[in-house]
């Protein structure tokens, strides 16, 4: 069942990185008339698990990006997955690189569930290579390979399994959007309002400059939960990208 891209408002999703849940609704009230949605992930998944980002989803009321990048025989993440869906996320994600048959079967369990609750369709994306990888890392793996084209064979991939997009680097977006056509959802981490500090992330672009590029959707956590004002840093986001 493909659905079609959808189009927020807003783009932003910031991520909620912390295992506290009284914070992460702090942040959420503070920033919520500033960004399209929250991206959830591991660190607030170990502590809080489904119950937490029911709370977190019922009292912000935003979409949620679970970012749980499943990686797991099929079976297993199709069985994981069937037991996030009742949280109604809006988008999840897997590892591209755990292969065609999980994919599908990641996106056939999205699929049944949908159908089978009358319900609006999770999306699903596959992640390409994690921005904290390079040539070398794919080098020590054996793989004789240069990172982009990696990027593309695994986008290429994540489309051919008809998943809906995929999570990549700011620097890639332009290469996947003209191999894998307007349809297909980007969605790139690794974007700093100017002036903000970098933290871990080595190649960053600006929100405006990644959207520029074709990104549908952009992931920004620190520079709005670390900073003074999340209110003030999360609207100030915003104006720079209208
Ligand atoms: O705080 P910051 O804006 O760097 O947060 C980026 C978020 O995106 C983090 O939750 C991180 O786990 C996630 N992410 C990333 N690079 C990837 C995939 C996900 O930074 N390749």
């Amino acid at each position: 069942m493909k659905v079609k891209k959808p189009k927020l408002e807003n783009p932003i999703f910031c991520a909620i990185d912390t295992p506290d849940l009284q914070k992460a609704l702090s942040w959420g009230n503070l920033i919520k008339l500033n960004v399209g949605g929250l991206k959830v992930g591991l660190e607030f998944f170990s502590s809080n698990g489904p119950k937490g980002v029911s709370d977190l989803s019922n009292l912000i009321k935003l979409p949620i990006f679970l970012d749980l990048k499943f990686h797991d025989i099929p079976n297993t993440v199709s069985k994981a997955i069937q037991g996030v869906l009742p949280l109604r996320p809006f988008m999840l994600n897997v590892h591209a690189s755990g292969g065609i048959s999980m994919m599908q079967s990641a996106i056939d369990t999205v699929n049944d569930f949908s159908i089978k609750n009358n319900s609006k369709r999770s999306l699903v994306l596959g992640v390409t290579l994690l921005t904290s990888l390079d040539n070398k890392d794919l080098n020590a793996f054996g793989l004789d390979i240069k990172s982009q084209d990696y990027v593309l064979k695994l986008a290429s991939l994540v489309k051919k399994a008809g998943l809906d997009g995929v999570v990549c680097s700011p620097f890639e977006v332009d290469i996947i959007r003209a191999e894998c056509g307007d349809d297909f959802i980007i969605l790139t981490p690794g974007v700093r309002p100017m002036q903000s500090s970098l933290d871990d992330q080595k190649r960053v672009l600006t929100p405006k400059a990644a959207l520029q590029n074709g990104a549908d959707f952009i992931v920004i956590g620190r520079p709005i939960t670390q900073s003074p004002d999340p209110e003030k840093s999360s609207r100030d986001i915003l104006n720079e990208i209208k």
